[in-house]
C-alpha cells in the first residue's frame, strides 16, 4: 500500500526534476531539450514550417549572395531566439517585415525582434561571403564543399548551418524551397521538384521545391557542370514518380545506376511500401569527400556509383528521410535499416542472406571493433558512423526478425513505414511498435543488441 502511494510521488518527483531541467531559461527565451550529441544544434523554442531559401552563387569565386526566409511558429513569447549559422557575413535580419536586431554568437545567429513574437512568425536573413567547408569529429568533411567546377552543399550531421541560418536539428522538419542562381551554363540541382529554370541576362535561375517535410541535415544544393536525365517511374500505387538526375561527366558513365534506381526503388516499395517522396533521383558529383549521403529525393554519390550504395541511400528515402531520427544518438535507426536493405537486396539477388551476413559477423571476435561502443551508448560524435551503427543495427533487425518470425518482422517494416511517414521515431517507438505488432515482450533483446557493451550473448 505504501509502496504503491510512493511510486506515484516519485514519478512525480522526477517529471517536475526534468520538466525543471529542460524549461529551466530566463523569461523570453526559448526552452525546451537540445540534442544528446550536438547540444549547441536546434532551438526547441519553435518550430520551423518553411525555409525559403534564395542562393546567387559564382563557381568561379566560390562567393554566395544569399537571402532565407523561416516561417516558423512557437507557443512561447519569445524576445529572442536563435538560428544556426556558421561563417558568413549577415547584412540584415527581419521579422514579420520589420528591421530586427541580431548579434553572432559562435554558431548561433541570435536575433531580437523589435516585439517579442508568438504563434506565426517569419525571418528574413540576408547573408553573403564564402561559404564554410566543415571538418567533422571524425575527420570528414560535410558544409559547402568546393568542387572543380562547383560546389556541394551537404549537411550530415551538422553541415547546413554553414549555407542555410536554420533550426539545424533533425526533429524540425520543415518544407523548403530553392531559389538557385548560377552563371548561364551552369546547372544546379537540389532536392525535391525541379519547379522552374529561368533563364535571365548572363544567368540561369533553378528553382526546387522540397514538399515532403526535410531535415536540414538532409538539405542538398549541387552547382557545377552536369547531364540532365529525365526519367519517371511507376510506384506500386500506380503514381508517376518524377526521376531527375544529375551526372558529372568527370565521374565516368551513370548508365548501370540510373537504369537500376527505378528497380531498386520497385523492390523496397514492395517490402517498405510505397515510396515516401513526390521525386526520385540522384547526383554524381566529383567532390573530395568519402562517403555518399542519402540526401532527399537525390542521393549524392561522390563518384561512379555501386549496386550496394545504391541501395542503401534508396533505403534510406525510407529510413532517416521518411521516418527521421529525432536525436543523434539514434543514428542506428537509419544506418542500421539501410545497411539491412543492402543484406535483403544481395539476399534475393544470389548473395548472402541476411542470416549468412549476421552469421558471419556474429563470428567476428569479441574484441572487433563491431561491439563496442553499443549503437546507443556512444557519446563521441566520431562514433556516429562507425561500424557497430551500420552493422550492429543491422544485426538488431536480423536479431529481432528471428525472434518474431518473418511474418510480424515484414509487417513491422512497413507499419514503421506508414506510422510515421514524414514525421519523427526515436529507439522508444521502434521497440513500442516492434512489441504492438509481435505481442511479444521485446525490450531484453533490444537492450542485448543496442546498449550492451560487447557481443551480445546467445544469438
Ligand atoms: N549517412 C551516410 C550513409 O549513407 C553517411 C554520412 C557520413 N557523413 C559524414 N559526415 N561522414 O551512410
Ligand atoms: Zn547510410
Amino acid at each position: 500500500m505504501r509502496r504503491l502511494l510512493l511510486v506515484p510521488l516519485v514519478v512525480l518527483a522526477l517529471l517536475a526534476g526534468v520538466t525543471a531541467a529542460v524549461t529551466a531559461a530566463p523569461e523570453g527565451q526559448p526552452t525546451g531539450r537540445t540534442d544528446t550529441l550536438f547540444p549547441q544544434q536546434g532551438h526547441p523554442g519553435y518550430d520551423v514550417r518553411h525555409y525559403d531559401v534564395r542562393l546567387d552563387y559564382d563557381p568561379a569565386t566560390n562567393r554566395l549572395d544569399a537571402r532565407t526566409t523561416v516561417r516558423a511558429t512557437t507557443p512561447q513569447r519569445l524576445k529572442t531566439f536563435s538560428l544556426d549559422l556558421v561563417g558568413m557575413k549577415v547584412t540584415s535580419v527581419r521579422v514579420d517585415g520589420r528591421p530586427a536586431g541580431f548579434r553572432r554568437d559562435a554558431q548561433h545567429l541570435v536575433v531580437r525582434p523589435r516585439v517579442p513574437v508568438t504563434g506565426g512568425f517569419t525571418t528574413t536573413v540576408a547573408y553573403a561571403g564564402t561559404p564554410q567547408e566543415i571538418v567533422d569529429a571524425d575527420g570528414s568533411t560535410e558544409g559547402w564543399v568546393r568542387t572543380d567546377d562547383g560546389a556541394i552543399a551537404l549537411g550530415e550531421p551538422v553541415g547546413t548551418m554553414a549555407w542555410i541560418p536554420s533550426d539545424n536539428t533533425p526533429g524540425d522538419k520543415a518544407r523548403f524551397r530553392f531559389r538557385i542562381t548560377v552563371p548561364r551554363g551552369v546547372q544546379a540541382v537540389s532536392n525535391g521538384d525541379l519547379v522552374s529554370k529561368v533563364d535571365r541576362g548572363a544567368g540561369s535561375t533553378w528553382t526546387w521545391r522540397v514538399r515532403d517535410r526535410m531535415a536540414t541535415y538532409l538539405a542538398m544544393v549541387a552547382v557545377g557542370r552536369f547531364a540532365v536525365h529525365r526519367s519517371s517511374m511507376t510506384s506500386v500505387t500506380g503514381r508517376r514518380i518524377p526521376i531527375w538526375s544529375f551526372v558529372d561527366p568527370t565521374t565516368g558513365r551513370s548508365t548501370t545506376a540510373r537504369a537500376a534506381l527505378p528497380k531498386v526503388l520497385r523492390f523496397q516499395e514492395k517490402l517498405f511500401g510505397p515510396y515516401p517522396l513526390t521525386s526520385a533521383g540522384l547526383v554524381v558529383d566529383a567532390a573530395s569527400v568519402g562517403y555518399a549521403l542519402e540526401t532527399q529525393n537525390r542521393p549524392f554519390y561522390p563518384d561512379s556509383v555501386d549496386s550496394a550504395t545504391l541501395v542503401h541511400e534508396s533505403a534510406h528515402q525510407w529510413f532517416g528521410n521518411s521516418v527521421t531520427l529525432r536525436d543523434w544518438h539514434d543514428i542506428w535507426l537509419p544506418e542500421g535499416f539501410a545497411t539491412y536493405a543492402e543484406w535483403l537486396w544481395t539476399g534475393a539477388h544470389d548473395g548472402r542472406t541476411p542470416a549468412q551476413r549476421f552469421d558471419d559477423l556474429y563470428a567476428t571476435p569479441a574484441s572487433d571493433g563491431l561491439w563496442s561502443p553499443a549503437p546507443t551508448e556512444f557519446t563521441d560524435s566520431a562514433d556516429l558512423f562507425g561500424e557497430p551503427v551500420y552493422n550492429r543495427g543491422a544485426m538488431t533487425l536480423q536479431a529481432l526478425r528471428e525472434r518474431v518470425g518473418d511474418t510480424d518482422f515484414f509487417r513491422l517494416l512497413k507499419r514503421w513505414a506508414a506510422v510515421y511517414r514524414q514525421g519523427n521515431a526515436g529507439t522508444a517507438q521502434l521497440l513500442a511498435l516492434a512489441e504492438q505488432v509481435s505481442g511479444e515482450q521485446l525490450d531484453q533483446l533490444f537492450a542485448d543488441w543496442l546498449e550492451l557493451d560487447g557481443r551480445p550473448a546467445g544469438y
